[in-house]
């Protein structure tokens, strides 16, 4: 592969690179495959135990990988992270970094069969046992899905059915994960979970489709659908992301106050700081597929101290502060196909050391009992104080504005 795209220079893959990556792809999925779908596996396979009981979830060192004709796309490599009980974590990071897939991993719902959880943990406390979801066989974790974690998308348009009503959408949750259950029954609770989500006419909106309602009521109605089996763990990716301002801060007040109602947790993605700000207790950054710095949400807004998470915070505006030009973090995430054996921000980085930044990827370092960051040189960003940091990075982008 290398020398057919050294020789065209760039990108270039020639006919023959591909078939025998895809070739190998193969093997390797096929596999997997297999592993996945067997039968009767003994619970001793995959039933484990959580390194802390107050935790929910447990990411140890999780990698997921696609495998496409051009490459293995490594879109988390080696995350680690925990979501405690009862509690918010954010997910937050540049489009692409793999906030999504590592969700979608959680769920065992990665596209198959290119998209593999090839190593790594992924604990979760379902109440009565403790899973390891990337071995979990898939019959397994149909009952688990939906009931026990459940999941909040983005577009609830294209998430609800078009073709069938709210309600019935709504009472398949209930007949699916209680068999026999009556009709009249799952109907009942239906109703009662529209009007929990403070749905007005929860009777009338029962029977309607989904295009008769406006995109906060949609979204409702999907929050409806994933509480309706009182989870453990809520994901919401990007929950508000398609709604407007005062809609938003109504889905995620609902959101806060039943998810302390039900006493589950949430794995909330967003790229509004604001919204992490208001609504998270710990929050993890991540970059290229790897988590950079985590901790809890005052951490990461009054001490950040990687250099990407520094830059996020100044690409933010505040109240109260003038300035010519928001802050932008110069250079772009590197080929996720080919990714470098140093800190993958280093390219980008203002406060890079040489040659300590061009050697192996930095180790987490434990900077307090909730904060940690993967940087050689934090120690260094912790010296300066916050404003003279802000002032530093914003200057040279100032002057570029000037020219
Ligand atoms: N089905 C797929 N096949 C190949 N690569 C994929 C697939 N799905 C995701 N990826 C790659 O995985 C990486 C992570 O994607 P992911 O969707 O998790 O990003 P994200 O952080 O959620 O971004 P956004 O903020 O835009 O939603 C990206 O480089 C993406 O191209
Ligand atoms: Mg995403």
């Amino acid at each position: 592969m290398k020398a057919g795209r050294e020789k065209k220079g760039g990108n270039y893959i020639s006919a023959r690179d591909t078939r025998r990556i895809s070739r190998e792809n193969r093997k390797i999925t096929d596999a997997c495959e297999k592993q996945h779908r067997r039968k009767n596996v003994p619970e001793s396979e995959y039933v484990t135990k959580m390194r802390d009981p107050g935790n929910v979830v447990e990411f140890d060192n999780v990698h997921t990988y696609f495998f496409t004709d051009i490459g293995t796309v490594k879109a988390v490599n080696g995350v680690s992270f925990e979501i405690p009980q009862g509690k918010t974590v954010g997910l937050v990071g540049e489009s692409g970094c793999g906030k999504s897939v590592t969700c979608l991993s959680l769920m065992q719902l990665v596209q198959r069969p290119q998209g593999q959880t090839v190593s790594g943990q992924i604990r979760f406390n379902a109440g009565d046992r403790v899973l390891d979801i990337a071995k979990t066989p898939a019959e397994v974790m149909t009952g688990i899905r939906g009931s026990r974690i459940s999941m909040i998308f983005q577009e609830p348009m294209t998430s609800l059915n078009p073709v069938f009503r709210i309600g019935a959408q709504i009472d398949e949750v209930f007949l699916l994960h209680n068999p026999g259950m009556k009709k009249k029954e799952a109907r009942e609770r239906s109703i009662e979970m529209l009007k929990l989500v403070n749905i007005a006419n929860a009777e009338g909106v029962y029977m309607m489709y989904p295009h008769e309602l406006s995109g906060g009521m949609r979204q409702r109605v999907m929050i409806a659908i994933a509480l309706a089996l009182r989870p453990r763990l809520i994901i919401a990716d990007e929950p508000t992301t398609a709604l407007d301002v005062t809609i938003q801060a109504q889905i995620l007040d609902l959101l806060r106050n039943l998810k302390d109602r039900i006493n589950s947790s949430i794995m909330l993605i967003t790229h509004d700081l604001g919204v992490i700000a208001e609504m998270a207790d710990f929050v993890v950054v991540m970059y290229a597929g790897r988590v950079v710095e985590k901790g809890t949400a005052e951490d990461i807004f009054y001490r950040p101290c990687h250099p990407y998470t520094i830059g996020l915070m100044e690409s933010k505006p505040v109240v109260g502060r003038h300035v010519d030009r928001l802050y932008n973090i110069p250079g772009n995430v590197p080929n996720p196909i080919n990714m470098p054996d140093y800190c993958f921000f280093r390219d980008r980085c203002k406060f890079r050391k040489e040659p300590l930044c061009g050697g192996v990827y930095p180790e987490m370092v434990r900077l307090s009992e909730t904060h940690e960051v993967a940087c050689y040189c934090s120690e260094a960003v912790l010296k300066y104080d916050r404003e003279e940091l802000f002032k530093l990075l914003g200057k040279d982008q100032a002057e570029e504005g000037k020219a």
